[in-house]
């Protein structure tokens, strides 16, 4: 989701205090692009620069042109009101907004749409996807669970008769329908003959909502600040939101992100009051949604530690459908796009995090504890000890990952952190105070096991003002994002140093002052915008979904990148979205051989509503509104996706 309007800027940038002056330009001619160029032939460069090619040299360069990593055909960039996919694939609707998960759910009817309804139906928005495998059943069909978040509401396309900016129409039961479609769904899945279909009424089907009982643990936990009048231990709170990209632990959980948790509160802080300065670097509250007209919780004049108790990391147990989901405060609060994880050699766990926020930072959490294959017990609380770290991108190409530790450096009394639960719910402001780096909305950020490598994907920032620029964002009022690639020393991923480099820098090639940087032997097609979420594939290949692409004229959709040899920063299209939606959860299964993709908020698009969408995707009929929906991408012959 692209919430630009949602927050008052990092205070460094505001105040022009940040380390600019330090982090210059130079490092782009060193490194970024060129760095992976260098093995592209002479040719391929003139070819890209414009210069004439001699014909004959051209077919000779043809013949030599390195081998692709992959083989499917590319499809063109466009925009209409369905998806496209590959040639040679197929692409099917798993589950849509509405679907029944339990035999008695209610059917999907969008003019009659219920709390008590959606509290039994896959929810709205789809964004990241899960894979967990499960031992096959009786009969030796593949099983797994598919763990879905749904990141936001689109009121004015999920109800009738409201507009975007008349949030007066909204009801009591259209805010708890609201509440309801939040959080995720845990859906069973088998393959038969037809393919991956979720299997209603499974006893592992579960929805978690914005007002599912959990429980708060680490740091943060009991502490005066998560205090409400509904919970005084400061330890149990209610439901989970903005859960946009996630990760399943080594240990099988599920990791959902609570990101953008300032829309859901409304009300202003009495004059004075002690939150003022942490809810204002939050963006809390943003009134985006009606709920704290009806829901005293979500108003912060009544209940103003209420937005505390959001922005963390949750951790639910997928093959429990009775436990009670923690929210990992050890974590850090701030605007959770994502949470991958990477066992270190050392066995300890290192979880990655994005704070999708314009000038905000990247970060890693290391277990203190070591992960111990098939050992529940011993996994179940690693996240609840460890270190919280942020990067700084450094201009000689290092990574320095901070350590927010109450008491050391300036996280003191002396600037207002009294204990860890300080520093972990003011995690930005730590950040600010230890120097991280103020990133273009850090989103996505992926570890490769393999190569020791993590893709850092950031999707945009329009706001970069020239001279704020640094050598990690090196571009100002950068409308296109860029993709960055930390390498972790020896494939440690608790190292407290790495080095990067700039993998890509997005946006069309052939407009010079994009200042993009593909690799020339990426097509017209090849090249994306706005990168958002990833994954890497079964044969560790790169793969990169945007939300903002059709800022270009064309959707938003899936390119495949390549990362190694001569071919490395080569994009290549695979999938597109319908009008109005961005692609999110990416997710392969462990055999390479099915892709599930999440197309959320379709039919979106200025003035769209419930009446007028852009589309009508997936279902086409006058009586639908557009459904995000959860797909399947098989190869027609079977296969590995990408060939
Ligand atoms: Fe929810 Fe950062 O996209
Ligand atoms: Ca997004
Ligand atoms: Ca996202």
């Amino acid at each position: 989701m692209d919430q630009s309007e949602n927050t008052t800027a990092n205070p460094r940038i505001a105040a022009g205090a940040e380390t600019i002056s330090d982090i210059i330009e130079r490092r782009l001619s060193r490194r970024g692009f060129l760095g992976g160029l260098t093995a592209v032939s002479g040719l391929a460069l003139a070819a890209c620069a414009g210069r004439p090619v001699d014909a004959a040299a051209a077919a000779a360069h043809e013949m030599k042109r390195p081998a692709p990593a992959f083989s499917f055909p590319e499809i063109a960039r466009g925009l209409d009101q369905t998806h496209h996919v590959a040639e040679g694939y197929r692409a099917d609707i798993l589950l849509r907004w509405g679907d029944p998960l339990w035999a008695d759910s209610p059917a999907f009817d969008p003019l009659n749409q219920s709390a008590e309804a959606q509290r039994r139906q896959f929810g709205y928005n789809c964004d990241y996807v899960g894979f967990v495998t499960l031992d096959p059943d009786t009969d030796g069909a593949p099983r797994s669970l598919l763990c879905v978040n749904h990141e936001y509401t689109s009121t004015q396309l999920m109800f009738p008769g409201i507009r975007e900016d008349d949030p007066a129409g909204i009801t009591r039961e259209i805010a708890l329908t609201e509440i309801a479609a939040h959080g995720g769904t845990v859906v069973e899945i088998r393959r038969s003959a037809e393919g991956w279909k979720p299997v209603i009424g499974s006893p592992f089907n579960r929805r978690l909502t914005a007002d599912t009982p959990m429980q708060i643990t680490g740091p943060a936990a009991g502490d005066a600040r998560l205090v409400t009048g509904e919970d005084p231990a400061g330890r149990n709170v209610l439901g989970t939101m903005n859960n946009c990209a996630g990760g399943i632990t080594p240990w099988g959980t599920y990791l959902m992100a609570e990101e953008n948790i300032n829309g859901n509160f409304l009300g202003a802080l009495p004059e004075g009051h002690p939150e003022t300065d942490n809810h204002k670097r939050m963006g809390v509250p943003g009134g985006w949604y009606g709920w704290g007209k009806f829901i005293d919780r979500f108003d912060v004049s009544k209940q103003p530690n209420e937005p505390n108790r959001f922005g963390w990391i949750v951790e639910v147990d997928p093959q429990d459908p009775a436990s009670t989901p923690k929210k990992r405060t050890a974590l850090g609060r701030f605007k959770h796009e994502g949470a991958e994880s990477v066992v270190a050699p050392d066995g300890r766990v290192v979880v990655y995090c994005g704070d999708d926020q314009r000038f905000d930072y990247v970060y890693k959490f290391v277990t203190a504890g070591r992960y111990v294959p098939g050992e529940t017990n011993a996994n179940s609380n690693l996240l609840d000890d460890g270190t919280l770290y942020v990067a700084r991108f450094n201009d000689d190409g290092t990574v320095t990952w901070l350590p927010l530790v109450f008491g050391t450096g300036p996280l003191t009394p002396a600037n207002g952190f009294s204990s860890q639960a300080d520093v972990v719910i003011e995690a930005r402001r730590a950040g600010d105070l230890l120097g991280a780096t103020p990133m273009d909305r850090p989103e996505d950020v992926e570890p490769d096991p393999k190569t020791g490598r993590v893709y850092v994907m950031l999707t945009n920032n329009d706001r970069r003002k020239p001279g704020e620029e640094n050598a990690a964002n090196p571009r100002h009022s950068n409308r296109f994002g860029h993709i960055i690639e930390i390498t972790e020393p020896g494939g440690d991923f608790a190292s407290e140093t790495s080095t990067w480099e700039i993998l890509v820098r997005c946006g069309d090639p052939s407009i010079a002052e994009v200042g993009a940087t593909w690799n020339p032997l990426t097509t017209e097609n090849g090249w994306l915008a706005s990168p958002d979420n990833c994954a890497i594939d079964a044969q560790g290949r790169l793969w990169v979904s945007t939300d903002g692409n059709d800022d270009t004229g064309a959707a938003d959709g899936f390119w495949a990148l390549e990362t190694d040899g001569q071919r490395r920063g080569t994009g290549r299209h695979f999938f597109r979205c319908p009008i109005g939606a961005e692609l999110c959860g990416p997710r392969f299964t462990p055999d390479g051989e099915t892709l599930f993709l999440a197309v959320q908020h379709p039919g979106d698009g200025e003035g769209a509503n419930f009446e007028s969408p852009t589309t009508r995707w997936p279902d086409f009929s006058d009586a639908s509104p557009p459904r995000p929906s959860v797909m399947v991408i098989t190869r027609i012959d079977g296969g590995v996706i990408g060939g």
